[in-house]
């Protein structure tokens, strides 16, 4: 069973899908039993926000994997990047790992490393994210567990599998897009791909170009 944090977004729904795709068994977390009512009968429903530690214990119970494509959308309030990118992915490493759950991925973005980055003057979001990815990174990495961070370009709508992509590590991509649907495909081959584990790395379109899969991505980052 996996969870998918953040499903109702954009890059959630295709993560549900990806899952779906592979006949995996998914649980969602989302604010609104309302908008979850897109999965349909085949997906479990867990109602919490990421504020809350009982509703996020709850969701994750069980789940051999979480997924998180949650994402800020306010300067302020339970949306901000504070709120969300950074304490809400926290607390849902935090309370996945108490619960047992083995690997975590996530989204984050291009550029987390630098403060100076002109998307920070968005309620630091930037910073934000890399502050959870260094907890994530800490927490999944001990015995048993492990941990997936991928860090795309900018996000654009579309099917998954079109683009030739180009990865790379260490932050030195300044610009770029990618599908969001294959952002969830890396993520989702993440579950099950030994090269993907304990990997953090960017990722943006090369080229148009039918791709089988997108396993062989995984191969090229250092081991
Ligand atoms: N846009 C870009 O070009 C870009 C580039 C690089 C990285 N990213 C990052 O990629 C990720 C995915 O992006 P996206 O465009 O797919 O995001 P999105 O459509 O805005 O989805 C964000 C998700 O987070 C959920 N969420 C927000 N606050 C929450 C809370 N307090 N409790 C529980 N869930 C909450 C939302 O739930 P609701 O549906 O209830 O609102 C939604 O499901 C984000 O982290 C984004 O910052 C984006």
């Amino acid at each position: 069973m996996v969870l998918v944090a953040g499903a109702t977004g954009k890059t959630g729904q295709w993560v549900v899908r990806r899952l779906q795709h592979y006949g995996i068994p998914v649980r969602v977390l989302v604010r609104s039993a309302e908008k979850a009512s897109v999965f349909g009968s085949g997906v479990e429903v867990a109602v919490g926000h990421v504020q809350n530690k009982g509703e996020i214990a709850a969701a994750v119970k069980g789940c051999d994997a979480v997924i998180s494509a949650l994402g800020s959308s306010s300067f302020f309030g339970e949306a901000s990047p504070q709120e969300v990118d950074r304490d809400g992915v926290i607390r849902l490493a935090d309370e996945a790992s108490k619960a047992g759950v083995r690997h975590f991925a996530m989204v984050s973005s291009i550029a987390v490393t630098r403060w100076y980055h002109p998307l920070n003057l968005f309620a630091g979001v930037l910073s934000m994210k890399y502050a959870a990815e260094e907890h994530v990174r800490s927490v999944f990495s001990r015995e048993n567990r492990s941990y997936t961070i991928v860090r795309p370009g900018g996000l654009k709508d579309g099917e998954p599998l079109q683009f030739r992509l180009h990865v790379d590590e260490g932050d030195r991509i300044w610009n770029g897009w990618i599908n969001r649907s294959d952002v969830a495909e890396l993520l989702v081959a993440s579950l099950w791909l030994d090269s993907a584990k304990n990997k953090t790395f960017e990722v943006i379109n090369e080229a148009e170009e039918y791709q089988e899969s997108l396993a062989q991505y995984y191969g090229k980052l250092s081991h």
